[in-house]
């Protein structure tokens, strides 16, 4: 996850191991992994092509990360569509989620599945970058 995480989002912008240990930790963590179907090789591990992270108590969407070479196969929607599954069985009405102005396609993708912009987040990603926060009925 800490490699995939590096790949889709350049550091300084990743979630380093330390991050994603506390997220993974929290009560009421939500992660999804998704690997392909067949494997890499005899005794070789299966590579983690994409995984989401979200939180259970809160609702919130907290990353979504797909390798490059999976892209715009359905892989981030079908990890959202169970997510968002999730979340409403756990009774929640509203799902929340930030988005850097600039990831046109998180936006794209998010914006199919119902989620339209509540407000903005002035320097969320630091000084001068900034991000929309995202809201859709469950
Ligand atoms: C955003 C991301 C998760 C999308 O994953 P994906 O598996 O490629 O998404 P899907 O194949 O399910 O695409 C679903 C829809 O999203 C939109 N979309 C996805 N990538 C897009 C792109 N590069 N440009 C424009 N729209 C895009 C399209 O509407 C697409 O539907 P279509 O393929 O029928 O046109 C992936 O690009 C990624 O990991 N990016 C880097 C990390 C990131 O930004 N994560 C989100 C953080 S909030």
């Amino acid at each position: 996850m800490v490699e995939l995480e590096k790949i889709c989002f350049p550091p300084p912008d990743n979630y380093d191991l330390r991050t994603l240990q506390n997220f993974v930790s929290l009560n009421g963590a939500g992660l999804l992994r998704w690997y392909p179907d067949s494997p890499a090789g005899a005794g070789a591990p299966p590579p983690l092509v994409a995984f989401h992270l979200f939180d259970c108590f809160t609702a919130e969407l907290i990353t979504l990360d797909v390798h490059p070479d999976w892209r715009r196969q359905g892989i981030g929607s079908a990890l959202l569509s169970r997510s968002l599954a999730k979340l409403r069985s756990l009774g929640h009405a509203t799902v929340t989620c930030q988005i850097a102005v600039d990831n046109a396609a998180s936006l794209a993708l998010h914006a199919k599945f119902g989620f339209t912009p509540v407000g903005k987040i002035i320097g969320y990603y630091g000084s001068g970058r900034d991000a929309i926060h995202l809201a859709a009925r469950l």
